[in-house]
């Protein structure tokens, strides 16, 4: 697992939350539907938004890494 760091400064997440949540899922094949999933459950990007790049760039990192966290 990566270091880790608040990513969504608005609302205080940080990786290992997102990480965490994502983890829950088992089927990837909508990056969209997973980011809604992660809003809802941390709450992240429902600020200023400016943390969305991050976030989707965070969950297609993990989703697309061979052992996934
Ligand atoms: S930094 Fe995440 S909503 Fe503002």
């Amino acid at each position: 697992m990566k270091e880790n760091y608040i990513v969504c400064n608005c609302k205080q997440i940080w990786y290992a939350d997102i990480a965490h949540a994502i983890e829950k899922h088992d089927k990837f094949e909508d990056v969209e539907k997973v980011f809604e999933d992660v809003q809802k459950e941390t709450q992240c990007s429902t600020g200023c938004g400016g943390c969305h790049n991050k976030v989707m760039d965070i969950i297609s990192e993990i989703l697309n890494s061979p052992s996934k966290i």
